[in-house]
């Protein structure tokens, strides 16, 4: 399964409609431009300083490339500074293939009966991590990294695991947290209070970073 089958050549999303379907409504024919086909952002290194664990995923997905509404596919662009980690995370509506642009990286998924497939990917290796499954890439180098993944999705959503456990809104009860990992409420407060403030402040300081970068390359 991927994105549901195009119906149409082209339908470039209009980001700024209201109307709400599965994917974004088409723009007319008459205001699409050539750059609703195109993004310079993959092209530069992302900035990995002042993120907590060392890594920036810059998108290339239809919120970025109106053309590829209902077609199917995307890119993202991982750096990772020397030791960084792409904490664990699943793509609800894609299968992931990365290949390594630099550097070297410790990946893995878990499938469903908890086995975990593993590997270690260097500079122009390939890996893959199956539709919707708990995935994770680590720099164990002492210098930069950086990979390249397409997806199967326009838009494969993230939920990146301990964010989405300990830092939702409204938060997740403390009961649920004490419970499903066999810890006591401070521990379960001290995870939930460093990811919380540091949760926003990336989002606010990757946003800035990103809006910057698009300018760069306009
Ligand atoms: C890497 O796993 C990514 O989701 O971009
Ligand atoms: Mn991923």
């Amino acid at each position: 399964m991927n994105d549901p089958d195009l119906l149409q050549d082209i339908c470039v999303a209009d980001l700024s409609s209201n109307v709400k379907l599965n994917g974004f409504a088409c723009k007319p024919a008459a205001s699409i431009t050539d750059a609703d086909f195109f993004f310079r952002g993959l092209a530069v290194p992302g900035a990995t300083t002042n993120t907590t664990t060392g890594y920036l995923v810059t998108a290339a997905n239809v919120e970025k490339i109106p053309g590829l509404n209902t077609l199917g596919v995307s890119f993202s662009r991982v750096d990772f500074a020397p030791g960084g980690l792409n904490p664990p995370h699943t793509h609800p509506r894609a299968t992931e293939i990365v290949f390594v642009l630099d550097g070297t990286l410790d990946v893995g998924f878990l499938t469903t009966a908890n086995r975990m497939v593993a590997k270690t990917i260097t500079k122009g290796d390939v890996f893959v991590f199956p539709r919707g499954l708990v995935h994770f890439q680590k720099n164990s180098g002492a210098v930069p990294a950086a990979s390249i993944s397409a997806f199967n999705s326009q838009l494969p959503g993230t939920q990146s695991i301990a964010i989405t456990l300990f830092a939702a809104s409204p938060p997740v009860p403390d009961h649920v947290l004490t419970e499903a990992f066999q810890i006591g409420t401070k521990e379960v407060e001290k995870i939930k209070s460093r990811l919380a403030p540091k949760k926003a402040a990336e989002e606010a300081l990757n946003s800035q970073y990103q809006q910057e970068k698009e300018k760069r390359h306009k």
